[in-house]
């Protein structure tokens, strides 16, 4: 990537800046968005010119394809600011990697490494006032592409938009979460999408994690599609179990998503000499576990919440509670994860990448 930021990138910015409104010490995740967004549509065979312009509705046929087929990935990211003003994003590439991972699979083009970096870093610019210095705060940026083709035959659109999106946010709390381990339901199969981040994978979890939610219980575990017996994910995390000092994890595969805050976990606990294992790990052993005491822990990770620790879980019909450890990983992670983050630790890892300046 060159040094300089593309100036073809078509920018028009906002008269007039909603920064004054917000109230950034009650924000409640992914409601409130920057002055800006950028778009960029895919025709004619390629990416077109970067646009940047005032948030707002876009328009779009009711016959697009993304409404009928949900041709539709995702990503989710964060920007810091750190104490000189600078911007810092964390490991951005992965992210740029793993769009264009979904979009192969969603049969959708991929979009190029420079337009990405290119028009993020002028987006970021042009919001900057609105990344927060106060601790727990954070600009969750979101990076989406739809297809956008005209009419409902059930094939690869011809026509994308992409977009990105910057919310900001402050330190994720969800409170106590208790979960249901999948008995039913499952959120991916084997050669599916599983590993995409893709919309529909998000749907799919709605309608089971509501039972779950009217059961007493704020999301699912989900085990894996033939068997229900082996543990994969946690509602939309990556998810870890602490049995003694050891930390188990499954390993990722076409059902499961590749996640930006589990693959810094793992490197983490390598680095510090905690025992880890990334392995199939079954319900039984789980509750064989939580029944003879050597449970420790289980949390949930991923970008938005970084880690999400669970108090407890509900397996056939039978509830088990966790400890509460005054030296629990989970809270050790987090610390890690968000000191290098916001620049307040030594990144030795080299994951953290200075917004460019414009
Ligand atoms: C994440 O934390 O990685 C997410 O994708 C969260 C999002 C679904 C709100």
């Amino acid at each position: 990537m060159s040094t300089d930021i593309n100036t073809s990138i078509d920018i028009q910015k906002t008269t007039k800046s909603n920064i004054s409104q917000i109230d950034f010490s009650n924000l409640s995740f992914g409601n409130v968005f920057t002055d800006h967004m950028l778009e960029c549509d895919f025709k004619d065979g390629q990416w077109q010119t970067v646009q940047i312009r005032p948030y707002g509705p876009i328009s779009l046929d009711p016959s697009a394809k993304v409404f009928h087929y949900g041709q539709a990935i995702f990503e989710g990211m964060k920007a810091y600011k750190g104490e000189d003003d600078s911007i810092w994003l964390f490991r951005p590439e992965e992210n740029h990697a793993r769009l264009n991972k979904s979009a192969v699979r969603l049969a959708i083009p991929e979009f190029p490494k420079e337009l990405f970096f290119d028009g993020l870093e002028t987006l970021l610019n042009l919001d900057k006032d609105w990344i927060q210095k106060d601790e727990g705060s954070s600009l969750y940026i979101r990076p989406f592409v739809i297809a956008t083709e005209a009419g409902v035959s059930a094939s690869p659109a011809q026509e994308y938009k992409l977009m990105i999106l910057c919310s900001p946010a402050q330190s994720y709390y969800s409170g106590e979460v208790r979960v249901l381990f999948a008995d039913t339901y499952s959120r991916s199969a084997s050669g599916g999408v599983g590993f995409a981040k893709c919309a529909g994978n998000y749907a799919g979890q709605f309608y089971p994690t509501k039972l779950a939610n009217d059961a007493g219980y704020q999301q699912v575990v989900w085990t894996d599609a033939s068997t229900h017996e082996n543990l994969e994910e946690a509602g939309t995390m990556n998810v870890f179990f602490r049995i003694g000092d050891t930390l188990l994890t499954a390993p990722t595969s076409d059902r499961i998503l590749d996640g930006v805050t589990r693959k810094s976990v793992l490197a983490i606990a390598e680095d510090e000499g905690i025992n880890v294992t990334v392995r199939t790990i079954s319900v039984f052993e789980i509750e064989e576990a939580a029944k003879n005491g050597n449970l420790l822990e289980m949390f949930g990770a991923g970008t938005a919440a970084v880690i999400n620790p669970i108090t407890g879980f509900c397996f056939q019909g039978v509830d088990y509670e966790l400890p509460k450890l005054t030296n629990s990983y989970a809270a050790h992670f987090k610390e890690r994860i968000t000191g290098i983050q916001t620049k307040k630790s030594e990144d030795t890892f080299g994951w953290t990448y200075k917004v460019r300046k414009i």
